[in-house]
């Protein structure tokens, strides 16, 4: 097992789109570890490349999307396997019982035709040795967790049958019926009003300390993963830019996107008076990403000559890992000195 308890680790990893115009690079190199039992929180504005990533990971992109490279793995009890080049008999076995995925519309995941307890039901009996009867108890059991009221009637139901909040519930009972190791879940609240988002994060939570599983949780709002998050990832472009304690990034972020970020976001206990500063400049065009560092237009200490021609890779800066040239220098400096 690798050391301090990775369970998946994402390495360089890229998933294209190939259109008719050109390339996007909608993942373009990302680095990330996500540890068993904690809750990684991802973040960036709109078009990072947080949702590609993440159904990356299942393989879920479709056509024109492909992975061009990087590595996946999954770091099981018994072993590892590695997810990028997996055959189709691995990854059914991967999707439901390791990793389950909880996205932003339920309906889009949920079948339409048929009840929300045959939908469970089938995913149940797809990973476990179990008969009907007890797999059906297993959905009843579960609804009852996520806190949906009458499960037992409610099992049958179809999912317009079901309020947004409920049918969420329901997405999330189906997910963790198969108690998954890692929880992907996609701006899970987002469509949800303030009082059940609440209620949402709270039933995660609940059911993370229940089932000891990790969590992926993308979202914009960053007052949600202040909320909930262990570790954080900030996006820009594709690439992870920040990674390190959820806590010290909100506290003192070191990329200078992820300080403009967290300038532009209202946060919980800030001053609601207090003016939120915009980030300059725009999200360029997918297809005409920046050269050197992506960030480099748009960032107050971007250095001429170097941040728009040199690539930053990821450095260990204290207690976190940067993508940033400012302390690409820091780091040289200190080994030159040794
Ligand atoms: N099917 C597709 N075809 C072409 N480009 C795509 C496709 N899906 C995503 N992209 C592009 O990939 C990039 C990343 O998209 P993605 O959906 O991952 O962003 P996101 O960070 O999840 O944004 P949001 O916060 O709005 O959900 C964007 O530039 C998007 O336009
Ligand atoms: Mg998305």
């Amino acid at each position: 097992m690798p050391a301090d308890d990775v369970l998946l680790e994402i390495e360089d990893l890229r998933t294209h789109f190939l259109l008719d115009d050109g390339v996007v690079c909608a993942v373009d190199g990302v680095d990330l570890r996500v540890r068993r039992g904690e809750t990684l929180a991802i973040v960036g504005e709109s078009g990072c490349g947080k949702s590609v990533m993440a159904r990356s990971i299942l393989r879920l992109v479709d056509p024109p999307g492909q992975i061009e490279g990087g590595r996946i793995t999954l770091h099981r009890q018994d072993g590892p396997v590695e997810l990028v080049g997996a055959d189709k008999r691995l990854l059914r076995q991967v999707r439901w019982r390791d990793i389950a995925m909880v996205f932003q519309e339920p309906m889009a995941s949920l079948s339409l035709v048929h009840t929300i307890g045959s939908q469970i039901v089938e995913a149940v009996r797809l990973h476990e040795n179990v008969g009907k009867a007890e797999a059906r108890e297993r959905a009843i059991d579960m609804l009852e967790r996520v806190g949906i009221p009458k499960p037992r009637h409610r099992v049958d139901a179809y999912p317009f049958e079901l309020s947004g909040g409920m049918r969420q519930r329901a997405m999330i009972a189906m997910a963790l019926s198969c108690r998954p190791s890692l929880l992907i879940a996609d701006e899970p609240t987002t469509a949800l009003d303030v009082t059940t988002q609440a209620q949402i994060l709270e039933l995660l939570r609940d059911l993370q300390a229940e089932f000891g599983m990790a969590i992926m949780l993308i979202t914009h709002d960053l007052g949600v993963a202040a909320q909930v998050a262990d570790r954080m990832a900030v996006m820009y472009l594709g690439r992870v830019v920040e990674y390190g304690a959820a806590e010290q990034v909100l506290a003192a972020p070191r990329h200078p996107y992820a300080q403009a970020l967290l300038r532009s976001m209202p946060r919980l206990g800030r001053a609601s008076r207090t003016r939120l500063a915009a980030i300059r400049g725009m999200v360029p065009p997918p297809f005409a990403r920046p050269d050197g560092c992506t960030f480099h237009p748009r960032c107050d200490s971007a250095m001429a000559g170097r941040c728009d021609t040199v690539t930053p890779s990821s450095v260990v800066v204290g207690d976190r890992e940067v993508s940033c040239l400012l302390y690409d220098d820091e780091q040289q400096e200190r080994e030159e000195r040794r």
